[in-house]
């Protein structure tokens, strides 16, 4: 039985909850280049310490907790401030980028549904490179979305963008930068666009928004052109629980002004209960992630983010000229943030991932595309100041030991790849099954290795990649299983 009778003692609890973190990566080693985004001891005090403090206030109701409302205006003030957004730019406080994305689609439908009524059909124009919310966004929304193709330099094609637009448009979005090369989008360009075929403009600098409003701030040359002060942008998500090294669940999603946020509101008069009006897809939730984003834009202020903002592009150049000073490796395209992905042309890079996860660093992995052979990918935060040459002895090493057992590898991985292959041209239940067991997704285990399966995903019809996850984490989500 999991549900106990009775409860167990305080101390107790504490202590397995110990043991259980000692199965996670730790990431305060700084070995880690994806999902956290460490800055010292002092900001994650500070930051817990003012989440928990708002723990169980709750931003649904405004009026019970008039706080939440004052700091989530503050937090929305300076973030107005970083995009250069003037007096009429207004915003919200959502739980991540996803939501935030969520949300800036849902406002363009409801705003082109209330300028046109009798429009059915909705359009989503975005680059090849933009983040996978996006998609879910017209998943969950029925918006059609419209992918076009990249230059060269891995940034939207602006002409592409203009031939794209028809009646059904209701909205475009590019990146500042794209996760995957770490660029960003033409955005002058495509505002010129925007404005003259009066068509909203969302630009999505979740992941690299911070970072750029504080270089252009601490005087950088050469910051692309990304915020509000591009005419054309009408809304511009903004994560703080990344680069605003604030706790987790925080996103700003901002808009030019309130004639746009309007649509994105929700209120409720049909059913019988308590009045219902508010900006995000989440009713109640914790204050905890607003007081968080206010105490530690507050403890860092301007310089202290220009300090760091600085600090982290610094290390990147490290870590770029590192990674192209060794044979064989390469970084893709000319990364404009602290993020970027690096190719191998000798040897795999599922293989190096393997290699540098044996020597306890974790970096991301990112599938063949259109644009870039397989990759691995770095997000770059203060944390690793300190960890360049160390990383790049290690990459060095690992990438000699890939190209030496290459030859071994290839031969009886393809089979394996041939089988897989020849299971997806036909996905009956048995197949899938087996296909399942081949790339080591069974009984909610986490294979040791994961290079085999990613030379497999990439040989992989898309639509069987997605069904195989769906049915691995659907597995993985169940008690009482070996893990
Ligand atoms: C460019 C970009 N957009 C959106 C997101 C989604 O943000 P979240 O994971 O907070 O939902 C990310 C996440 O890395 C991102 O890099």
């Amino acid at each position: 039985m999991i549900l106990q009778n009775s409860g167990i003692s305080k101390e107790e609890i504490f202590k397995q909850l110990e043991e259980k973190q000692k199965q996670d990566f730790d990431w305060r080693t700084g070995r880690i280049f994806c999902s956290v985004y460490p800055a010292g001891e002092e900001i994650e005090e500070i930051a817990k310490k003012a989440y928990t403090m708002f723990l169980t206030e709750n931003p649904v109701d405004p009026t019970l907790f008039p706080s939440l409302r004052d700091m989530e205006t503050e937090v929305i003030g300076k973030c107005s401030e970083i995009l250069q957004g003037g007096k009429e730019v207004v915003g919200t406080l959502t739980t991540g980028g996803t939501e935030s994305i969520l949300l800036a689609v849902k406002t363009a439908k409801n705003r082109a549904k209330s300028l046109n009524p009798s429009q059915t059909k909705f359009e989503l124009i975005m680059p090849y490179s933009i983040h996978s919310a996006f998609f879910k966004a017209c998943d969950y929304f029925e918006v059609t979305p419209i992918v076009v193709p990249l230059t060269p330099d891995y940034k939207a094609d602006v002409i592409a963008i203009e031939r794209a637009i028809t009646e059904n448009t209701i909205l475009i979005a590019a990146s500042a930068p794209s996760y995957v090369f770490g660029v960003v989008d033409p955005i002058k360009k495509i505002g010129e666009i925007a404005l003259k075929n009066n068509v909203m403009l969302h630009v999505d600098a979740c992941i690299g928004g911070v970072v750029l409003g504080f270089n252009r701030l601490a005087g950088l040359k050469q910051v692309p052109e990304f915020d509000f002060s591009v005419p054309g942008v009408t809304s511009i998500s903004m994560d703080l629980h990344k680069y605003g090294y604030t706790a987790k669940g925080c996103s700003a999603l901002m808009h030019r002004n309130k004639s746009y946020r309007k649509h994105q509101y929700y209120a409720c008069s049909e059913w019988t209960g308590y009045t219902l009006v508010n900006p995000t897809i989440l009713s109640t939730k914790t204050g905890g992630p607003i007081a968080a984003a206010w105490a530690v834009m507050k403890f860092l202020g301007k310089d202290g983010y220009c300090e760091i903002s600085k600090k982290t592009m610094s290390t990147t150049a490290r870590f770029i000229d590192g990674i192209n000073s060794i044979e064989g490796l390469q970084v893709i395209g000319i990364p404009e943030v602290s993020l970027f992905s690096f190719t191998t042309t000798q040897g795999n890079p599922y293989d190096l991932f393997d290699e540098l996860n044996h020597k306890g660093w974790f970096v991301q992995f990112q599938l063949s595309n259109d644009y870039s052979p397989a990759n691995l990918h770095l997000t770059v935060s203060k944390i690793h100041e300190n960890l360049v040459d160390e990383f790049i002895k290690d990459l060095k090493e690992c990438h000699q030991k890939v190209q030496k057992k290459g030859l071994v590898k290839k031969a009886a991985e393809k089979v394996t790849i041939e089988t897989a292959k020849k299971l997806a041209q036909n996905l009956s239940p048995e197949n899938f099954d087996k296909l399942g067991k081949l790339l080591g997704f069974s009984n909610g285990k986490v294979p040791e290795k994961l290079a085999l399966i990613n030379k497999i995903m990439d040989v992989l019809p898309p639509d069987t990649v997605r069904n195989t996850l769906i049915d691995y984490m659907n597995d993985f989500y169940t008690l009482n299983q070996e893990r």
